[in-house]
């Protein structure tokens, strides 16, 4: 039996033992004893004993062991002209001083904290204080409009939020401040303070209640590291749900300390003083885990870099950031790689640097499709990994354990599964099926550590979200099969939560910007095929009778509408305006066949179809016949 088959049989086998071993890797102030706790099922807690603070974990310790003049933190500003390099010392030093900050404004344990920033160093000092102080941060993205930063200031209830001044896009510069402020006007809830970074590129104006970074931290004192509970949550982090209402995905400290800390060693064989880089941003779940806990964790050195795979100046910056402080591992989303190879389809800009220390690429955040896995293994000549999870699951369900044991690549495959996650294929009664057939992807029951405990302060939405469908499983949301060998292959999302330029959005969220529009009577928005980005939004609205407005009009204010409340990352840009919208006869919008349709395969008409005809019209505006 190989490693990996070792480690994945006694994870199911005997869950207690093996993630109590893992555990040995985090330092805690009271160790556990248990494992898993099952007393309330099916919501399951992690090391419900252990006490630890993840702060120190990621920090202090390291310190304290001798690494403090090892680089913890690399900050790469292509759109800055910017590089700074932090010891782990140093990162220490201003994590303990900004957590004495906002525990001058009145933050303690179990507070929220909203952070709305861009790539820089403060956003994950902000992240590391809230831990070291035992509150609970809510990173959100800066891609996102005030309505939608509304919406989770009104579920987190921060007590303060920490923003920064602006964000730097290759075409122009994002003020944050204003967002905040039109997100303050929008929202129920009103935090405290803002604590506001300012950056040169666009100063912000303070208000009555904001509170200026700099100011604040000169009068700080360092705090220590506060201890929690393991099962006492992190962060909260929202994420698309089916629904407009983003769902708050809670992380807790321990299981996340524990799974994190094994899965850089098995999974992306990365340890002490390794130079890892994960280009994503910290407002999402990959930004989260691997960019600021994950290498920390392990006393590895992590790259923040804040800049794009392209135009940041050209398409050879992610092989200069490589080169330049000898990256061992990547990880990043195929669009990345994507954009890289529509600019530099030779790859040329390789040839400028020294990829020496450069040893594997991982990707995840939505589909490896196999031309970008054969473009980037040719072109670069070191292990693809392409590796899948999720918001909720914090750290990949499935991939190439390249630390435990490196096995043989399937194109197109994310490989199995990995110790703790028992991942089956059920079809719509719940029945597991054989090796090859298609169905939804379900993991038994209980997650692994790390995996999400609940959504913040709704233990019944989280029930009814993902662990009604299948009595004993978690819907993961997304479909596939495995294979005989146990490879797992993901072929997309079952619901209509879609993956733009590795972003998740929800189409029902901008179904409801169009449905708010006055001219328009009913609509649908699907996630088409799109080379670059993976995915792109479509919509498609009947107008209300009577309605006197171009088509040109409305399209133009409905792409503007989901510009302004949902925000430019949903990259939403086409919309038609249609006699009629393909039903079943319950009413039912058939989505998932206009979708099918407009990718250009060959679809079944369901027989419940209310109106043949109607799908017949619509197809040449699906397929751009029209
Ligand atoms: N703050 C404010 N605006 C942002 C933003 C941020 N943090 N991130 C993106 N936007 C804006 C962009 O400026 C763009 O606005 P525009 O419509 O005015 O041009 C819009 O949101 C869409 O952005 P994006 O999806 O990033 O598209 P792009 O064309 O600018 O770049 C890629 C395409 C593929 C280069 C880019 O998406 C990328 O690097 N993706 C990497 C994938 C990734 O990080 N995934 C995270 C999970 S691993
Ligand atoms: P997010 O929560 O933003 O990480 O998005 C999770 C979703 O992205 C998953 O449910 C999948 O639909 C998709 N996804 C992530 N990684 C992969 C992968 N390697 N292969 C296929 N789909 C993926």
């Amino acid at each position: 039996m190989g490693a990996y088959e070792d480690s994945y049989r006694r994870s199911l086998a005997d869950p207690d033992g093996f993630w109590l071993e893992a555990a040995s890797a985090i330092s805690w102030t009271r160790s556990p004893i248990r494992g898993l706790d099952d007393s309330a099922a099916p919501l399951y807690r992690w090391f419900s004993d252990g006490e630890l603070n993840t702060s120190y974990n990621a920090l202090d310790r390291h310190v304290e062991s001798g690494a403090g003049e090892r680089s913890a933190l690399i900050y790469d500003s292509p759109v800055t002209g910017t590089t700074r390099t932090f010891t782990y010392a140093e990162l220490r030093d201003r994590v303990a001083v900004f957590a004495g900050a906002l525990r001058s404004v009145g933050v303690g344990k179990g507070d929220r904290v909203i952070v709305y920033m861009p790539m820089i160093p403060e956003a994950v000092i902000a992240m590391l204080a809230c831990a070291r102080l035992g509150a609970i941060h809510s990173v959100v993205f800066g891609g996102f409009a005030p309505k939608e930063l509304a919406a989770r200031i009104d579920d987190a209830t921060p007590k303060v939020i920490v923003a920064a001044s602006c964000g730097i896009e290759p075409t122009r510069v994002v003020e944050y401040k204003p967002i905040v402020d039109s997100a303050l006007e929008l929202a129920g809830h009103q935090p405290d303070h803002t604590i506001l970074l300012q950056r040169e590129n666009a100063p912000g104006k303070l208000g009555e209640r904001d509170l200026d970074w700099e100011t604040l931290i000169s009068d700080a004192r360092p705090v220590d590291p506060v201890p929690v509970a393991a099962t006492d949550p992190l962060y909260v982090l929202y994420t698309s749900g089916t629904t407009g209402k983003p769902k708050g995905v809670v992380r807790d400290n321990g299981g996340h300390a524990v799974a994190l800390a094994w899965s850089m060693r098995a999974v992306y064989d990365i340890g002490p003083g390794d130079v890892w880089w994960t280009a994503s941003d910290v407002g999402w779940v990959v930004g989260h885990s691997y960019i600021v806990y994950a290498p920390l964790l392990v006393g590895a050195t992590t790259v923040l870099y804040e800049g794009k795979p392209v135009g940041t100046p050209d398409a050879g910056a992610f092989w200069r950031v490589i080169s330049e402080h000898h990256v061992k591992a990547l990880f990043t989303a195929p669009t990345a790689l994507r954009a890289i190879k529509k600019v530099d389809p030779d790859a040329a800009e390789l040839a400028k640097y020294d990829l020496g220390a450069f040893s594997t690429l991982f990707l995840a955040g939505e589909r490896l499709d196999p031309e970008t896995y054969h473009w980037a293994h040719d072109k670069l000549g070191v292990p693809v990994v392409d590796h899948w999870w999720q918001t909720e699951t914090g750290w990949p369900i499935a991939a190439n354990p390249r630390g435990l044991e490196a096995l043989p690549t399937k194109p197109g495959s994310a490989t199995v599964p990995l110790p703790g996650w028992n991942v089956q294929i059920l079809d719509a009664d719940g029945t597991v099926l054989p090796a090859g057939e298609e169905g939804a992807i379900a993991i038994k029951l209980p997650l692994p550590p790390g995996a999400l405990p609940t959504l913040w302060g709704d233990d019944a939405r989280y029930i009814l979200s993902y662990l009604s469908q299948y009595d004993g499983y978690y819907l993961t949301g997304d479909g596939g099969y495995i294979d005989a060998d146990g490879y797992i292959f993901v072929m997309g999302r079952t619901d209509d939560v879609i993956n733009v330029a590795g972003h998740r959005l929800s189409t029902g969220s901008m179904e409801a910007v169009l449905a708010a529009h006055p001219a328009v009577a009913e609509c649908a928005v699907i996630g088409v095929h799109d080379a670059l980005k993976g995915q792109l939004p479509r919509g498609f609205v009947v107008l209300k009778a009577g309605v006197e407005i171009s088509s040109e009009a409305l399209q133009a204010e409905l792409v503007a509408a989901v510009r302004r409340d949902i925000g430019p990352v949903a990259a939403f840009r086409e919309v038609s305006v249609v006699d009629a919208l393909p039903k079943t006869r319950s009413g039912k919008i058939l989505r998932k066949t206009m979708r099918g349709i407009a990718d250009g395969r060959e679809v079944q008409i369901p027989s419940t179809i209310e109106d043949p005809t109607v799908l017949d019209t619509l197809r040449p505006i699906l397929r751009h016949e029209d």
